[in-house]
């Protein structure tokens, strides 16, 4: 059974991330959505919160399972079972710290494997950073973000 984590903050989950879950969910038998519980972190959206939105928009994909984990993200994947790491890349820069961050979790536990997926063309310029500038200012999050989580950051922003 190959069970892969997919790690992130997800502050929200963008189109460009459920892109990867929706390509990495035909390659393995399970994937692991894991939220990075950092309490030195000020996410705008709540754990909770963050967890519904992910599982609204993957309910579709039956193998698709939404967790979150504070500490190492090695020790995470022992406790699921799982040795395979997927992470998405955009561009260079992206590459420069994933490749340390797969190296460091390597020599953390051997047993683990990053695997890179490329991000799918029209995604490459977005990351929930962008989306939420863009959601600050009234702007259009068509295209940034999965249609059925729009109502819930655009009525976060309102909110504030
Ligand atoms: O979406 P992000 O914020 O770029 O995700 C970063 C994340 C959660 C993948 C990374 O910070 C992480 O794996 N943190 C867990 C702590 C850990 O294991 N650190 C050492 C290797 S990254």
């Amino acid at each position: 059974m190959k069970v892969a984590v997919y790690p992130g903050s997800f502050d929200p989950v963008t189109n460009g991330h459920l892109d990867i879950i929706t390509r990495t969910s035909r390659i393995v038998d399970r994937v692991i959505v894991a939220i990075l519980y950092n309490s030195e972190k000020q996410p705008l959206f709540s754990i909770e919160e963050r967890i519904a939105m992910l599982k609204t928009v993957t309910a579709n994909l039956p193998n698709v399972e939404v967790a979150s984990f504070s500490g190492l993200l090695v020790d995470f994947m022992k406790e699921v079972h799982a040795n395979v790491i997927v992470k998405g890349l955009r561009s260079v820069t992206d590459f420069e710290y994933e490749f340390q961050m797969a190296l460091l979790n390597k020599s953390l536990n051997s047993q683990v494997e990053t695997m890179f997926m490329m991000t799918n063309r029209n995604y490459s310029y977005v990351s929930s950073s962008v989306v939420k500038e863009v959601a600050k200012f009234g702007g259009n999050l068509h295209g940034l973000l999965p249609a059925s989580i729009i109502d819930t950051v655009e009525k976060k922003f309102k909110k504030q």
